[in-house]
């Protein structure tokens, strides 16, 4: 008799008790579609969950999983870097293949476990876009391809509160404690709102494409604390918006340059219409042009979605397929450092005529797009050249309150 395939989850926290859930709720048209009879033997949490259909499943201690032979797939949904390196680690060891949802481990920690799980396999699809197809879609669906850039929103809380203060004209501020009262900030909002959430999930995009480990300290990140109410009202009567963009885009000299910064959105960009909690990943590449990838970037089902997802595959595959993976990097030398950043600019200033925006654009060799009357687009230009633009336009009596960069589309095909 065939031997059923067995799974361990590591953590019965959100995304652990929506694998299970998940994986019950479908498990005929699973096995079906695997081939495979399969089953969750162990669930492993510090916790025990009195009258809950599957305690008799929860286990306390790692060795169960790691000495037991029969369980061979492992989804890892503990989040975090300690515990969880030393589990995945010591699973991989074991022969085991494991799924995690966990970026910051992935972001930190993944050239590592690349390494380690050599004969056996190790899969982040979860890590990045909740249930949104895009490691694998990356990996295999367009390898084809040179993929030059890669831009999305990331992170669905900052997408969230950007949609309520364009919509809804709310401060920043109370958007936030919106964000935190339906759930989907939390308490201590920083790894949302500051940034660090979207820069892991650009360094894994970041260093599945170019093929060397890109560490969160190499990413220049900004969070969206600084946004004014203004700054996005500007932004609409521009005919853009504000989105929290985290962007990866190779360089003429062959470096690249992963960012996580706000950035205006213009309405012909398909990303300015990603709402809510939505994510959505924009990818750029020679054969493709451009190709965009859409849906629920966070949450139980969706990113148990995407670990079942790996292990269905893993399963299929037997382990004749290997993971998708990247070189350790000892240095940020392929890293393009910020100043080389190019970008058109929206400023926002105090009442400013026309002509002495166009004056001040002209001193400093850039030109202006667009204007209204207490602010301006102007053509592409670096940070260095923005400061000097400040700096006239303060000489001329005009006060700039913000300047945010525009998202360029990365299309090199003419039609
Ligand atoms: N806090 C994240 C977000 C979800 O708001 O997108 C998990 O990465």
């Amino acid at each position: 008799m065939q031997k059923k395939k067995q799974i361990a989850v590591l953590g019965y926290g959100v995304v652990g008790s929506g694998v299970v859930e998940l994986f019950y709720q479908n498990q005929e048209k699973i096995e079906k579609n695997t081939g495979y009879s399969m089953d969750i033997k162990y669930i492993l949490d510090l916790r025990t969950f009195e009258g809950d259909p599957y305690a008799d499943k929860v286990v306390h201690d790692i060795n169960v999983i790691l000495q037991d032979p029969e369980v061979g797939y492992v989804a890892e949904c503990m989040g975090g870097v300690n515990p969880a390196f030393e589990f995945v680690s010591s699973c991989l060891k074991a022969g085991k293949s494991v799924s995690t949802s966990n970026k910051q481990l992935v972001a930190e920690k993944g050239d590592i476990l690349l390494q380690t799980a050599k004969e056996n396999n190790f899969f982040f699809e979860a890590s990045v876009g909740g249930a949104i197809p895009i490691m694998r879609p990356l990996h295999t669906c367009l390898a084809a391809n040179d993929l030059y850039a890669v831009a999305g929103i990331l992170n669905g809380t900052t997408n969230f509160i950007l949609e309520k203060m364009f919509c809804d004209q709310m401060s920043f501020a109370d958007a936030l404690a919106l964000a935190q009262q339906l759930g989907y900030a939390e308490r201590n909002p920083s790894a949302d709102v500051d940034g660090a959430d979207a820069c892991r999930k650009i360094c894994i995009i970041s260093s599945l494409v170019f093929g060397k480990h890109v560490y969160p300290d190499s990413v220049f990140t900004k969070g969206i604390r600084d946004i004014q109410l203004e700054d996005v009202k500007l932004a609409q009567q521009l005919g853009g918006t504000v989105k929290l963009i985290a962007q990866v885009v190779r360089e003429d000299d062959g470096k690249i340059l992963p960012t996580v910064m706000p950035m205006v959105v213009m309405q012909d960009s398909l990303l300015s219409h990603v709402n809510g909690v939505f994510n959505a990943i924009m990818v750029w590449g020679d054969g493709i042009d451009k190709t965009m990838f859409y849906g629920r970037g966070a949450g139980k089902m969706p990113t148990a979605s995407a670990v079942l997802g790996d292990i269905i595959d893993e399963v299929k595959s037997n382990g004749t397929v290997p993971a998708q993976t990247w070189e350790t990097s000892s240095d940020t030398d392929f890293i393009a450092n910020i100043d080389t950043f190019v970008a058109p600019r929206m400023f926002r200033t105090s009442t400013c005529a026309a002509d002495v925006a166009k004056q001040a654009a002209g001193q400093v060799g850039v030109t202006v797009r667009m204007h209204t009357e207490n602010g301006f687009l102007v053509s592409a230009c670096t940070e260095r050249i923005a400061a000097k633009l400040t700096d006239a336009l303060q000489g001329m009596g005009v006060t700039v309150y913000s300047q945010i960069p525009v998202l360029k589309d990365h299309s090199k095909f003419s039609e």
